[in-house]
């Protein structure tokens, strides 16, 4: 059967108002792809699963949520929509928007987005706006101006976000049966963890599919749910979730809990070296898109888990397309040689 996207597939399960149009560009059906090497070099004992969610059509999992949230503000009649982001939210809100017909415009903290983020942003035609301050900083000027003006606001706390985002927990219990033992995901904004609690928690009412342990990850630089306050100035090189003061916050600390789960904090260079791992097996994220995964391996590592035979899905939210600089600035530059079969031959026989 001919796939259309999250809205034409789960729409029944979602709780959007009947004026909801349909604005798709076939968003959602991401793999789910067994890494049994990796599981194996973590230690063993369970099954692992990347949901890739960077194979969404603008490169994140922010299109399962802006497919709905634009199909809602078209089917009202807006005209322009506005987010704040660190990328991923501004690149899918300027896709949606293009393909709906809409104006759209995205605030962005000063040189803290990832090029491929920014470069899709400007191609879907977004009108692009760089505020000298932090995400957080932006959240707030667009909650306030689209207070003041007739301008739908887009990011998470839209709530129609979150309910296209839900889908991802129905495609994985839809794939595996039943849900994972353990999820583990980033964590910035916190609107991801809060849709997929919702979405676990929907399914097992409705199929009886049973709830996962959710872990989230947050970077050491930028975990206020960790460390139970705000963080005034975030920073981290995953800079998705260099994100002080979460907008769902309460929700992220709730899900953790109700699930039996926890939120906990990786490194940098945790963070990074999950990155090359990951990529070592063909499956190249971006960098806070690692840090679910990362937060695991580190939990293991610690001893604070326990793997018996687990089935553990680590949801990988962004593409590694997103944020080449990171790669390309952390290893060595190509060598350059002469077109000799010589220096060929020295070049890749010498080691
Ligand atoms: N991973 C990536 C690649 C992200 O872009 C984000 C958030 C997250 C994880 C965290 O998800 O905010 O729902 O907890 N990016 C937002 C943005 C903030 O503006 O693109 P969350």
């Amino acid at each position: 059967m001919p796939y259309f996207g999250v809205l034409h597939r789960y729409r029944h399960l979602l709780d959007i108002p009947a004026h909801t149009a349909q604005v798709s560009l076939l968003e959602g059906n991401t793999l789910l792809i067994p890494m049994p090497r990796l599981a194996k070099e973590l230690g063993g004992g369970f099954e692992l699963w990347v949901k890739f969610e960077g194979l969404n059509p603008t490169g994140s999992f922010k299109d399962r949520g802006m497919t709905v949230a634009i199909s809602e503000a078209v089917g009202r009649g807006v005209k322009a929509v506005i987010c704040a982001s660190t990328g991923n939210t501004a690149a899918s809100a300027a896709a949606y928007a293009a393909r709906a017909g809409l104006r759209s415009i995205v605030l962005i903290p000063q040189g803290k987005v990832a090029a491929g983020k920014l470069a899709g942003a400007v191609a879907y035609g977004a009108q692009v706006i760089q505020v000298e301050g932090s995400f957080d900083e932006a959240l707030s000027l667009v909650v306030e101006i689209t207070q003041r003006h007739p301008i739908a606001l887009v990011n998470s706390l839209n709530p129609y976000r979150l309910e296209g985002q839900k889908t991802a927990a129905f495609e994985i219990c839809d794939l595996l049966q039943a849900a994972p033992d353990w999820l583990c995901l980033p964590v910035g904004n916190a609107g991801n963890i809060t849709s997929y609690w919702m979405g676990f928690k929907q399914y097992d009412r409705l199929k009886t599919t049973g709830l996962p342990h959710i872990l989230g990850v947050q970077a050491a630089g930028a975990a206020p749910l960790v460390l139970g306050h705000p963080v005034d100035h975030p920073e981290t090189v995953a800079t998705a979730i260099r994100i002080g003061r979460p907008a769902r916050g309460e929700q992220a600390l709730q899900a953790a809990e109700e699930s039996a789960g926890r939120i906990i904090s990786a490194s940098d260079d945790e963070i990074l070296s999950m990155q090359r791992r990951l990529a070592a097996e063909g499956v190249w994220v971006e960098p806070a898109s690692a840090a679910g995964l990362a937060g695991w391996a580190a939990e293991i590592r610690l001893g604070n888990i326990r793997p018996h035979g687990w089935r553990v899905v680590a949801v990988c939210t962004g593409h590694g397309l997103k944020d080449p600089d990171i790669i390309t600035r952390t290893s060595p530059a190509p060598r350059l040689i002469p077109a000799e079969m010589g220096a060929l031959e020295e070049a890749i026989l010498e080691t």
